[in-house]
């Protein structure tokens, strides 16, 4: 039995749960979204006052929580000990936050852990921001996506507003890319940055069909 794993990694908004829920179903292949893992803990820091600094909290709070994904017609679904949260872990509380706490040693290795065991044996399509370094480093095929920044923020504002989500405007929404790329390829743990065998896709000028299909090419070899 196979067990292809394929990485995409990227900065935020760049279309990878797009592109990663349109392979996994085009290959049958599961489809895991590593961020929502982080922006589920992120959600029960903030609930429970969690305080970033003290280690200890982090350890226990990482022992009380229990994720689950179930999965709707390749949508990703996630429960935080047994609640749905799906829609709330989108909202602007949680993708304030989820940065500094995905910085978190604990946090990211219990997060990995996981991750490597949900991908164990199986074929899966898993996005995040270091799943082709440091999740799975021997992914047959490893995809690191970008696009401009402006065009990132404009479809992701278009996104929350087409979900009913006026709470936040279009500038809101690129200083919170902005902010989050920062944070995410300066930190010290695992910091996301392109594997060197990771193929670069940039979607500013293609169309969703176009790099399904860029991308379909390259994970043929391994079927
Ligand atoms: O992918 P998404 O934008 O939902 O991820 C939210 C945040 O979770 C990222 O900005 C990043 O801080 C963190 N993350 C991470 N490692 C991953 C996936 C997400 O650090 N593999």
């Amino acid at each position: 039995r196979k067990n292809i794993v394929v990485a995409i990694d990227g900065y935020s908004s760049c279309g990878k749960s797009t592109l990663a829920k349109a392979l996994a179903k085009k290959l049958g292949f599961i489809y895991i979204d590593s961020g929502a893992m982080y922006r589920a803990i992120t959600l029960y820091f903030l609930r429970n006052n969690v305080d970033l600094e003290n280690h200890d909290a982090i350890a226990d709070a990482l022992k009380h929580i229990e994720l689950n994904f179930h999965s709707k017609d390749y949508e990703s679904h996630i429960t935080l000990n047994g609640e749905e949260v799906s829609d709330e872990i989108r909202l602007m509380p949680v993708s304030e936050a989820v940065s500094p706490v995905s910085a978190i040693k604990e946090v990211r290795k219990e997060m990995v852990k996981q991750q490597q065991r949900m991908g164990k044996s199986k074929n899966i399509v898993m996005d995040g921001r270091d799943i082709g370094t440091a999740v799975f480093p021997d992914a047959q095929v490893k995809f690191f996506m970008t696009a401009d920044p402006k065009i990132r923020a404009e479809r992701r504002y278009n996104e929350m507003v087409a979900k009913g989500d006026t709470s936040i405007t279009l500038e809101e929404v690129f200083e919170n890319i902005a902010h989050r790329d920062y944070a995410d390829t300066t930190r010290a743990e695992s910091p996301l940055t392109r594997a060197e065998d990771a193929i670069i896709l940039d979607n500013t000028d293609i169309t969703e069909e176009e790099q399904l299909a860029f991308a379909l090419d390259k994970v043929q070899p391994f079927l």
